[in-house]
């Protein structure tokens, strides 16, 4: 995206509507629409055979907190929490499909079937409570091996544990990442294999939806950008050799998924630098992977250099969303400081998004969920052991 489109996105009518109470804003004319007469954050998201009961998700969110990719007591509280405070999809945060594409040595992972189990109790948990189950499978690539943010996030080196990451090319993230080695062709089936057996774990675990992770710079980001992608094989140069990688992930994910089961993406639609990533080209990726079966856009941004100066405030990124979803016909989902309920609410009902995820606000308040319904004059929808407690004191 050049710095003019980004002039005209953030002042455009999906962005300024949006902040503008009473505008109709950015009503999709894309042909899913017709189906959907009228929604709202509260009305059920029917994907395939699954039935969202809200359009409100957890944006999946890193926790650091495994030990060799192993979930613990840890996830099952944190994710349990906002399964309890009634979000409609629990999107998992991104886990590893090889020990090698892991951001820190606390990732979460799905590259062995022993890790199987200690997902398998969470989501029978998250499930009673009634919300859909998802996972977000990621390759870190070039940012792997680091530390956990809240010991500085900087890359680990042989003697602290750290290891080799791997990338399109031999091109460091920053000035102090390790240069990673590209991946040849063998190489480069064996991350398309990781992510298809971590797919058919994330089905045994009893997961209702996969999302694969291409945003924020992680592997199959930077095969899409021609910022980390300088390969002259048939993984780089045109659009067409940068998107193989991802296309090519996503078919063999889906055809080892049923028939019933959505499948989501998770990209960057910009990296907010001359000449990387952009809008338009996010607009082709999408229909290339709507042909190839996937339900839904979930639109991020940025992440692939330090450098990019991106204009973050609220709802930043929903224009890239309505835009996807009008250009490509596809669903998509919205993220990125949507942090009221009544924002979201307009997300959905002026037809920016079919989805509105939310990141930071659910871990300030797992309860967001049941206190958007009531800020929405909707019935709030406590779980069973709370509901008769609480709204009797409230009356
Ligand atoms: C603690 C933390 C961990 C995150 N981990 C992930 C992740 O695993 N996968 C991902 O795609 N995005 C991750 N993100 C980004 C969020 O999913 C979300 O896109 C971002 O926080 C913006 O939404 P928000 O403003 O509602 O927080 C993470 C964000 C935070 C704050």
């Amino acid at each position: 995206m050049t710095t003019q489109n980004i002039t005209t996105l953030s002042s455009s009518p999906a962005q300024t509507e949006l902040k503008t109470p009473g505008y109709q804003g950015c009503q999709s004319r894309s042909l899913h629409d017709l189906e959907i007469p009228e929604v709202d954050l509260f009305t059920p998201l029917i994907i395939r055979d699954i039935t969202l009961p809200s359009r409100v998700a957890m944006s999946p969110m890193c926790q650091y907190s495994a030990e060799n990719g192993f979930a613990n007591d840890w996830h099952f509280v944190h994710l349990g929490s906002r399964a309890v405070g009634g979000t409609g999809l629990i999107m998992v945060e991104a886990t590893a499909v090889t020990p090698q594409g892991r951001i820190t040595p606390g990732d979460l992972g799905l590259w062995d079937d022993k890790q199987i189990e200690s997902l398998t109790r969470i989501v029978r948990f998250l499930r009673q409570q009634g919300s859909v189950t998802g996972i977000q499978l990621a390759h870190a690539g070039r940012k792997a091996s680091c530390n956990v943010p809240w010991l500085g996030g900087t890359p680990l080196t042989p003697e602290q544990g750290g290891w080799q990451p791997v990338a399109p090319s031999p091109i460091p993230f920053q000035e102090n990442s390790p240069v990673p080695i590209p991946l040849d062709e063998r190489g480069i089936q064996e991350v398309i294999f990781a992510f298809v057996a971590a797919a058919q774990r994330a089905l045994q675990a009893g997961f209702q939806m996969i999302e694969i992770h291409a945003a924020h710079g992680y592997l199959l980001h930077s095969f899409l950008s021609p910022l980390s992608n300088r390969r002259t094989d048939i993984y780089g140069g045109s659009l067409e050799n940068r998107m193989r990688l991802l296309l090519e992930v996503v078919r063999r994910v889906r055809d080892v998924l049923p028939n019933g089961m959505p499948l989501f993406v998770r990209l960057s639609a910009t990296d907010w630098v001359e000449g990387g990533w952009d809008l338009q080209q996010s607009i082709i990726l999408s229909r290339e992977l709507k042909t190839l079966g996937v339900d839904l856009i979930d639109v991020s941004t940025g992440g692939l250099v330090p450098h990019a100066r991106i204009p973050v405030e609220k709802g930043y990124q929903v224009p890239f969303a309505a835009k996807i979803r009008e250009e490509a016909g596809i669903m998509t989902g919205a993220v990125g400081l949507i942090n009221e309920a009544e924002y979201a609410d307009q997300i959905i009902t002026r037809g920016c998004a079919d989805l509105v995820l939310i990141g930071r606000e659910l871990l300030r308040d797992p309860y967001w969920s049941i206190y958007a319904r009531c800020s929405l004059d909707e019935e709030p929808n406590w779980p069973v052991p709370y509901g008769y407690a609480v709204k009797r004191q409230r009356r």
